[in-house]
């Protein structure tokens, strides 16, 4: 069938809309008339190269909800008019991590930027005048419609809002869950989240549900720390020697317990500056991604082994989107999580390229690009 669909030709590149063929669904696989879908730092890394994909065009967004207009056959589970969220992370259900309640590290995830059908490798789903389209982690929600594996989707309510659930496909869990999971706050805490966009933002409110006492959320973006103080932290400073300071004056001295970092281009330097906020057996939490290319971290290897640091990565928050998704909604709907307060702008399809102009700019906690 036909599609539009926002796609980057080469990196560097820029976002465009194209007409697309896209497959009707095989086995297990769904096809999904989108409703929305986030604008992610992740499809940023993408067009500026930072993050190199498997072959070009590539068709962009991660992050999005949708309804199901057409179930493939023999497919147990899904019904035509079922609302989904996808999973930027497929879960196989299978391997040693789906089966060890580590589902985001499921070893599908090995073909997110890769872009065909992971058990068929050859086969692409979309494509441009007979060209092979990529898909972004196998999903493609920059795109009227798409068509997915199962294990990248999540049944929801239907009365639930999937403008706002898109968010949960990629950015809420990734930063609520670097926070309660990744850098364990506790209640009491003082916790630095440095970078309080679509991720640290929910960084914030993940650690200020965990308990914490302070929540010191650290950005240069006067529009992003008055947001922060409204979504639960208790501090926001716009350099990590101001927030370092702050949680010194609440540590004796000593240093935060965790510092999450979620700044957007991340640098060794960054990690580095978090790093040092933390106290002795202190985490920091790396979410946010860089050049791919980019090694070493230029850390004190002593101050590593005698203050019994952590540097702990974390990949959607260190959970299973089966069950986090499902999670997230259960803290949206009883209040206890905002997604409403995250869409700052909506965007057409046709806007995409304008929606990452504003990402750069820092005018959106989050951008959500409406389908008709
Ligand atoms: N690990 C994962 O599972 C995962 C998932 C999604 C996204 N990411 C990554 O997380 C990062 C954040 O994504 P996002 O969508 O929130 O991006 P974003 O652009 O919405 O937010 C980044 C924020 O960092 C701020 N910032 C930039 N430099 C800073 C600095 N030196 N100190 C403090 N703040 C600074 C910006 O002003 C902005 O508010 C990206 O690198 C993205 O690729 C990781
Ligand atoms: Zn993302
Ligand atoms: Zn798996």
């Amino acid at each position: 069938m036909q599609t539009r669909g926002a796609i980057i030709r080469q990196a560097p590149g820029k976002y465009e809309v194209v007409d697309l063929e896209l497959d009707r669904p095989r086995q297990n696989e769904l096809l999904v008339k989108m409703v929305a879908s986030g604008l992610c730092h992740s499809d940023d890394h993408l067009a500026t190269g930072d993050l190199p994909v498997g072959s070009y065009p590539f068709c962009g967004g991660h992050e999005g909800a949708g309804v199901v207009v057409e179930v493939g056959p023999h497919t147990l589970d899904w019904a035509e008019g079922d609302h989904v969220v996808f999973s930027f992370l497929a879960g196989c259900g299978r391997c040693r991590w789906c089966a060890t309640g580590m589902q985001n590290l499921c070893d599908r995830g090995a073909s997110v930027l890769v872009g065909s059908r992971p058990d068929d490798p050859s086969s692409y789903r979309m494509s441009l005048d007979g060209q092979a389209v990529a898909q972004n982690s196998g999903i493609s929600t920059f795109s009227e419609h798409t068509t997915v594996h199962v294990s990248s989707a999540v049944k929801v309510d239907k009365d639930l809002p999937l403008d706002k659930l898109c968010l949960l496909g990629c950015g809420v869990g990734t930063g609520w869950g670097a926070a309660v999971n990744s850098a364990e706050v506790y209640p009491g805490h003082t916790v630095v989240v440095m970078g309080v966009g679509g991720i640290g933002m929910n960084a914030v409110q993940g650690a200020a549900h965990a308990g914490a006492a302070h929540v010191i959320a650290v950005d240069p973006v006067a529009f992003k720390r008055e947001t922060a103080l409204a979504l639960g932290a208790t501090h926001a400073v716009a350099t990590m020697e101001e927030g370092t300071e702050i949680a010194r004056s609440f540590t004796n001295g000593q240093g935060a317990d965790s510092a999450i970092v979620t700044t957007g281009v991340v640098t060794g330097e960054q990690v580095a500056q978090a790093f040092a906020a933390i106290r002795k057996a202190g985490t920091c939490v790396v979410t946010g991604l860089g050049n791919a290319m980019q090694m070493g971290l230029p850390i004190n290897l002593v101050e590593l082994v005698l203050y019994q640091k952590r540097i702990q990565g974390s990949l959607f928050g260190a959970s299973s989107p089966s069950s986090g998704i499902p999670w997230m909604i259960d803290l949206y709907t009883s209040g206890k999580l905002k997604l409403d307060e995250l869409v700052t702008t909506t965007y057409s399809l046709d806007q995409v390229a304008q929606g990452f102009e504003d990402m750069h700019s820092g005018k959106n906690i989050r951008g959500v690009i409406l389908f008709d």
